[in-house]
Order: C-alpha cells, then structure tokens, then sequence
C-alpha cells in the first residue's frame, strides 16, 4: 500500500504551507514518514504527534530517531480525543489517511479544532468513498468513509466556515480518487457546536431626525 500512502502525504504536507518556526502537529503518524518530511522543513519550529498504536510510535521514534534527541520532534502515545494540549497549541495540523477512524458524534474532530491556533490550516487526505468501496478490508463496516459534501460536513461540524475550507479531488496511481481538504481557522471564529441560539431582540425603529 505504499503508493497509497506515499503521494497523499506528499501532496497533503505540501498543501500545509510550511514555515521554518510552525508548530506542527500530525494525528495517526504511522511508521512516522511524515513527521521526518516535516522536520526536514521545520528545522527552527517543533513538531508533535499522536498516533495510539505501540508498533507505530517504536517505528516512528527510529525514523525520527536525531530529530527527536534535539527535541524538534514529540512523540505522544495516545487518542485522537481528549488530545493532550491546551487550546490554540498548534499553527497547522496534519492528517492524512486517519480520518476513517474518527467518531462520528465529532468530539474528534472537535479536539482538532480546538487545538489548531486562529488563522492556523488543518490538512486532511481521505481516499474517497468511490474507492474505498471498492477495497475489501476499508468498507463502511470498519471505517467512516467520505465524499465531497461528507468530508465538508466534518470540517463544517468542527466550526470551520465553508468559505475558509478547500476541497481538491485527486486522482491517484492505480485509478485511486482521493480527497485533500485544506481549511483555515477564522480568526473570529465561532463553534457551531457551542454556539447558543442567536437572541431576538425587539424591533427598535429608527430615530427619526430633527
Ligand atoms: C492508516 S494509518 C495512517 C498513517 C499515516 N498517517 C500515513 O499516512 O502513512 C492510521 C493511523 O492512525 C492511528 N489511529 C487510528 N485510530 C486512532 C485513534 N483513535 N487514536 C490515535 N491513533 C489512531 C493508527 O494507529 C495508524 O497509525
């Protein structure tokens, strides 16, 4: 599944826009690929990941093994939910092929949210449903599968504005179709899960002059 894997989080670390001083955070880093690509951009910045497995963070700690002993890169066992930061930690966040595994009630997606700095871009690669249907073991049994509008809804339930979020349809090697969203937190944003029913004030009619 290399090809699968490898071109996404090109394509996905590429549209994250990288500055030398970011702080980066990757969810579900796997063997840790991506977290190496980051460093080598970030060099004066610090990079954070989580993924839950203890296969995935021993083979990411060896890939990242001097980026990791000078303290550029952070590794964290655990969920994507609650994550282990305080809010507005991070200026772009990446994910790529680990929006499968998200609930579906949004708290996941919520934590992102809340961890990504105003003015911060999330960067998120999912294999669209089209393919996914069509591989036997990533079926809608085991993993949340998107199209376009599903992958909106995600970014749109988490409290980004469709007008800041981008949509790309990708056509991968070995007739793959992909989806790569790019989304910017307003800096006057707003939770749609948090925000209470607009109040309705009486209608004051206008002072009239003189
Ligand atoms: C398909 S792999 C993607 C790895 C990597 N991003 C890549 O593209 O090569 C999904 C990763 O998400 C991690 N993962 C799945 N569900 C998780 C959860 N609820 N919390 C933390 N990590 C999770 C898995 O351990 C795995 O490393």
């Amino acid at each position: 599944m290399a090809i699968a894997n490898d071109e996404p989080n090109r394509l996905a670390i590429d549209a994250l826009g990288l500055q030398p001083t970011d702080r980066v955070l990757e969810l579900g880093f796997g063997p840790g690929w991506g977290l190496r690509t980051i460093a080598a951009r970030v060099p004066d910045g610090q990079i954070f990941g989580v993924d839950q497995s203890d296969q995935m963070v021993r083979q990411a700690t060896s890939m990242n093994e001097v980026a990791i002993a000078a303290g550029r890169v952070m590794l964290v066992k655990g969920l994507f939910s609650p994550l282990p930061w305080i809010d507005s930690t991070f200026n772009k966040i990446l994910l790529v092929n680990v929006a499968y595994f998200f609930d579906s009630d949004g708290q996941d997606m919520a934590e992102v949210y809340r961890v990504l700095k105003s003015g911060g871009r999330i960067v998120i690669y999912v294999t669209s449903r089209e393919t996914m249907l069509k591989w036997p073991f990533a079926g809608s049994g085991t993993h949340r599968i998107y199209d376009r509008k599903e992958l909106l809804d995600l970014l749109e339930g988490a409290g980004f504005r469709p007008s800041d979020i981008a949509i790309k349809d990708l056509q991968l090697p070995l007739r793959i179709k992909g989806l790569l969203a790019t989304a910017v937190k307003s800096r006057c944003h707003f939770s749609s899960r948090l925000t209470p029913e607009p109040v309705i004030g009486p209608r004051v009619a206008p002072a009239r002059p003189g």
